[in-house]
């Protein structure tokens, strides 16, 4: 932001320079799952175990939340581009959409990463609102995620970066999974 004038495009822009995966946020309300794709998913504590959504005030899911009080996330593969379409609102032929279920929490099948949440406290942020949960039930696998930057779409390119190991810690939050090899 340069002097006093603040230009949205350009803040969305600079948002834009975090790349992170994409997620598709799920609740099951009146017997039916319903979803929409978020980015915006963080973790925030190991010990209790949360993580947080922001979800714009204008989403179903904000709506519905406060009813079920509970949410999946599951973290797309790469090849599930046409799910974070779909859950975002656009029109995709063909998908055929597969539910799992953990806990009675509807999650996407081939997702790499599964957290079922129990709401804990939601906080109103600007256009926004912060669900933040406890994590109730976790799963992984070691499939290539889906990555969103400077608003596309983007896959691992492991061919061409050599992963740089991070100093490991098995006490931060910016450490899980150092338990296992660091891969190189
Ligand atoms: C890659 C990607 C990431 C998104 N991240 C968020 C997010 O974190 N929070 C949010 O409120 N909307 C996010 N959206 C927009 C919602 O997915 C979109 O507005 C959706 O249609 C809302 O669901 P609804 O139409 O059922 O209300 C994202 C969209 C895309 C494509």
């Amino acid at each position: 932001m340069s002097g006093s004038s603040f230009d949205p495009r350009q803040f969305r822009n600079a948002l834009g320079r975090f790349a992170s995966g994409v997620t598709v946020v799920t609740t099951r309300y009146e017997d039916r799952p319903h979803g929409m794709t978020a980015n915006a998913f963080v973790s925030v504590s190991l010990d209790p175990p949360l993580v947080l959504v922001s979800l714009d005030n204008r989403s179903n899911m904000h709506r519905l939340l406060p009813a079920t009080l509970r949410y999946g996330v599951s973290v797309l593969a790469e090849h599930q581009e046409k799910l974070s379409n779909h859950f975002a609102g656009r029109t995709v032929e063909g998908l055929h959409l597969r539910f799992v279920e953990r806990q009675g929490v509807p999650l996407l099948e081939g997702a790499v990463a599964y957290f079922v949440v129990q709401v804990i406290d939601a906080h109103p942020a600007g256009d926004h609102t912060l669900y933040i949960g406890r994590v109730e039930h976790f799963e992984s696998n070691d499939e290539r995620p889906l990555l969103f930057y400077s608003g596309q779409y983007q896959h691992l390119r492991p061919d061409r970066a050599k992963p740089t190991a991070w100093p490991q810690d098995e006490f931060s939050l910016f450490s899980i999974g150092s338990l296992d090899p660091p891969i190189t």
